[in-house]
């Protein structure tokens, strides 16, 4: 848990610690007499996932620590970002008090569930105006342990009562292992073996976070609130795409237009959202070959296409996973417009056959057949493309060495601790959400490609919402034909929203 000591600044100007100041400081404060919150949307939906693990795990105490700030430099942190899965059980967003743990403990005939968190400190603390890492002058107040039992809608108690029910706890407990390394660190040694796998019988390591893994399946489909937290993002991150164009100039004329695309975007994204939900990739020419190209600082010259790659996370964590690759000078060469009508196809094709009932890594096989094909027809590849298509063989795959979806949700690579068998080996289930992002990419020194092809990198995302009987392309207001994207850019033709 975290420590509260202030961190030492004794070679700066601190706060001055004279008695006389402390009465002064500490007295002639108005009282407050705030209505409680309303529950939050998001309470119920909460409630019903703790459930569901609770119907997985009887009998034993479930430990779900938000973690603390992680260091970025010396006394400052990066912002906090409570553990997704503390996120998901507690419904809490970006207002969630730093430190706090969700302990769920058995009863009879379930688990009864409690979050503990910092306590308000009095005006009478030295803490609200001397600690520069918790105090309220400092990073402003936390609600009360009652705000936030109303607000959402489960019980509270101060996080000082929480040693004393850590101490109590035995090796069946279940703990999400990489929230808060010092509690794990100090469980782990009270218990004598690492807290979270013992006691399984299904050939778990006992080192194994079974209550991560549980989590993460778990999140595999999506409730309603979820679904429309999903759609929110999507929302934001298209107005973020359409500022972007509407930047072009700007970003034409900076030596570090790249920079520019970054900043236009992540305002957006900090305007409209908590904040990006994974760097924003502006990859403009042969950086576009990069796949995860985030330095960026090169220029955007007239002609090149941009690849974007950037997603919203709203205040309750869920993000956007875009991409659209985007040539600055308003048209496609033919070149580019060949690759771009390629990876279109693949992804129109993997998109087409999502549904209930296929399994996830149908939806990869089908975008490398069109892949395949493409590059084939080129004479890029030393075989046919059924040939290239066999396991030992793969030779498209240096054209797009990365897979085509993953899960999305409160983290962008969602539902990572997963088991491979629900997962890549899962079968589609309505309520899911997950990218379709193939790609193709020429690296500037590819002695396979023409020189033409050469530096060109195209990647189209949409993010997918699986339904009873087929699929939403969430992101499809987004225009993503070469056509509808030349006319986005004149200003003209497409709509954002149509
Ligand atoms: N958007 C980055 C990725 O999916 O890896
Ligand atoms: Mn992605």
């Amino acid at each position: 848990m975290a420590d509260t000591t202030p961190r030492a600044t004794s070679n700066r100007s601190t706060t001055p610690g004279s008695a006389t100041f402390k009465d002064f400081i500490g007295s002639q404060w108005a009282e407050h007499d705030r209505p409680l919150p309303a529950q939050r949307e998001q309470a119920p939906f909460a409630a019903a996932r703790r459930t569901r693990v609770s119907e997985l795990h009887p009998g034993r105490t479930v430990v779900v620590p938000a973690g603390t700030a992680k260091v970025r430099s010396n006394d400052c942190d990066y912002p906090f970002r409570p553990h997704s899965t503390f996120a998901h059980l507690t419904g809490w967003g970006t207002d969630t008090v730093v430190g706090s743990v969700l302990v769920m403990t058995p009863t009879a005939d379930g688990h009864d569930a409690t979050v503990y968190l910092r306590a308000t400190a009095g005006r009478d603390s030295e803490e609200f105006y001397a600690n520069p890492e918790i105090g309220e002058f400092w990073v402003g107040p936390r609600p009360s342990l009652q705000e936030v039992s109303a607000d959402l809608g489960v019980a509270t108690a101060d996080l000082a009562e929480l040693p004393a029910v850590l101490d109590a706890l035995d090796d069946t407990a279940l703990l999400v292992r990489d929230a808060d390394a010092e509690l794990t660190r100090s469980l782990d040694e009270r218990l004598g073996s690492p807290v979270g796998g013992a006691g399984e019988t299904d050939g778990v390591p006992a080192t194994a976070d079974v209550l991560s893994r549980d989590l993460s399946e778990l999140r595999l489909v999506k409730d309603a609130y979820e679904v429309n937290e999903l759609r929110k993002a999507v929302d934001a991150t298209a107005h973020g795409f359409a500022d972007v164009i509407a930047d072009f100039d700007a970003v034409l004329a900076h030596p570090r237009g790249e920079r520019i695309v970054e900043g236009t975007f992540n305002r957006r994204a900090r305007a409209d959202g908590n904040t990006v939900g994974y760097d924003t990739i502006a990859a403009s020419g042969h950086h576009a070959c990069i796949l995860h190209w985030t330095r960026n600082d090169g220029a955007v010259q007239p002609g090149d296409l941009i690849l974007i790659d950037a997603g919203v996370e709203v205040d309750s964590f869920y993000t956007a996973d875009i991409t659209r690759t985007l040539p600055v000078s308003g048209t496609f060469t033919p070149v580019q417009r060949m690759v771009y009508e390629a990876v279109l196809e693949a992804a129109d094709a993997a998109f087409a056959i999502v549904k209930p009932g296929i399994t996830f890594r149908q939806v990869h096989a089908t975008a490398m057949e069109v892949i395949a094909r493409k590059t084939a027809e080129w004479g890029f590849l030393p075989v046919s493309a059924e040939d290239s298509l066999q396991p030992d063989n793969q030779f498209h795959r240096r054209y797009m060495v990365h897979g085509t979806s993953h899960h999305l949700g409160l983290d962008v690579h969602d539902c990572a601790k997963a088991r491979r068998e629900l997962y890549i080996d899962g079968v589609v289930e309505a309520g899911m959400v997950f990218t379709i992002e193939p790609g193709l990419y020429f690296q500037q020194d590819d002695l396979t490609v023409p020189e033409e092809f050469r530096g060109i990198g195209v990647r189209i995302e949409d993010d997918v919402l699986v339904t009873a009987d087929g699929a939403e392309n969430l992101s499809v207001g987004i225009p993503r034909t070469p056509s509808d994207v030349e006319g986005w850019i004149a200003g003209s033709g497409a709509s954002l929203n149509g």
